[in-house]
């Protein structure tokens, strides 16, 4: 199974996709470190411990940054729901440690080595500290997968910025330049739906799926949503590690922009190659949104019968 360290900030597509990477065979969770992002780090951190209590599954969780490097906090409860997250949730007593979550990142980087993938799927503050930390770490660690950006199509919260860019343009800025990420978004992500009857059927199933449909229902009732059903972003994400061949990936030189006008927080790709620079960034273009779907269900049924 691949070793896969996830920094996220659940969030309810975030909730879908680590229920179902802990399920799935081909996945080895190392831990998970949490961001400020659809709710305030607290939130995050505790729905991250809540959908492991839920599932029966001990893996190590670290709380990381509070806000974002440069921008303001902005979070989505309007979407996400109250404190971060739909669902009936059971809340473990206690606490993380103290560890910092973008020190946990490089240490496990170093321990794990080229058998690691590390997965950001929030904003993307602990993962430009743990850059800044360990310059080295795209060399250590196998892969830097990122769910954000929009970089060949339009936004969500802007017109043309996604939410986890547009939170941290500075952080995202930073891991574009240093890490050649695989950057997963919008441009595939809204693709990858989870269709309402195949929710309804989860919600049938009744125990733990209750609240999974409830997850997988998130923006519903907040925004428009496709017809096809809601978008499971952060999913597309580990579709791609456990089957390489469901993303396809196109290299091109990005830049995100930090200047705070009407286009912050937006990836600037050259996809015609008129800045004449290097690639950066592995970008996802297209997604196999079958493979996707059974992926998904795979994982999750078996955090169901965990
Ligand atoms: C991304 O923003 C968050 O709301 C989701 O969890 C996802 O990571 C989609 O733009
Ligand atoms: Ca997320």
């Amino acid at each position: 199974a691949r070793k896969v360290l996830f920094d996220t900030d659940p969030g309810c597509d975030d909730a879908v996709m680590l229920a179902a990477a802990l399920g799935h065979n081909a996945i080895d969770v190392v831990g998970l470190t949490t961001v400020c992002g659809n709710s305030t780090v607290e939130n995050t951190t505790r729905n991250a411990r809540a959908i492991l209590e839920l599932g029966g599954y001990d893996v190590p969780v670290a709380r990381g940054c509070a806000r974002p490097l440069v921008d303001e906090l902005a979070t989505a409860e309007w979407v996400h729901g109250e404190g971060g997250i739909r669902g009936d949730m059971p809340y473990p007593s206690g606490d993380v440690g103290d560890e910092h979550a973008a020190d946990v990142i490089v240490r496990q980087a170093r321990k794990h080595g080229d058998d690691l993938t590390i997965a950001a799927v929030g904003p993307l503050p602990n993962l430009a500290f743990a850059l800044a930390k360990e310059p080295d770490l795209p060399e250590i660690v196998d892969r830097i997968y990122v769910m954000g950006g929009a970089a060949l199509s339009s936004g969500n919260v802007t017109p043309v910025a996604e939410a986890n860019f547009h939170n941290d343009p500075a952080a995202a800025s930073r891991v574009v330049q240093d890490a050649f990420p695989r950057m997963v978004g919008l441009d595939v992500t809204n693709d990858a739906t989870i269709p309402f009857e195949r929710i309804e059927s989860y919600a049938e199933r009744g125990g733990v799926f209750e609240t999974i449909a409830e997850w997988a229902r998130y923006p519903t009732d907040a925004v428009d949503v496709d017809e096809t059903g809601p978008s499971i972003h952060d999913a597309a994400v580990l579709a791609d590690i456990v089957d390489p061949d469901v993303l396809d990936f196109e290299e091109y030189y990005c830049e995100i922009d930090t200047t705070g006008g009407p286009s912050h927080g937006s990836v600037v790709c050259d996809q015609h190659g008129v800045y004449e620079e290097e690639p950066n960034a592995a970008v996802a273009v297209d997604i196999d949104v079958e493979r996707y779907r059974e992926i998904v269900d795979d994982g999750l049924s078996a955090y169901a019968a965990h």
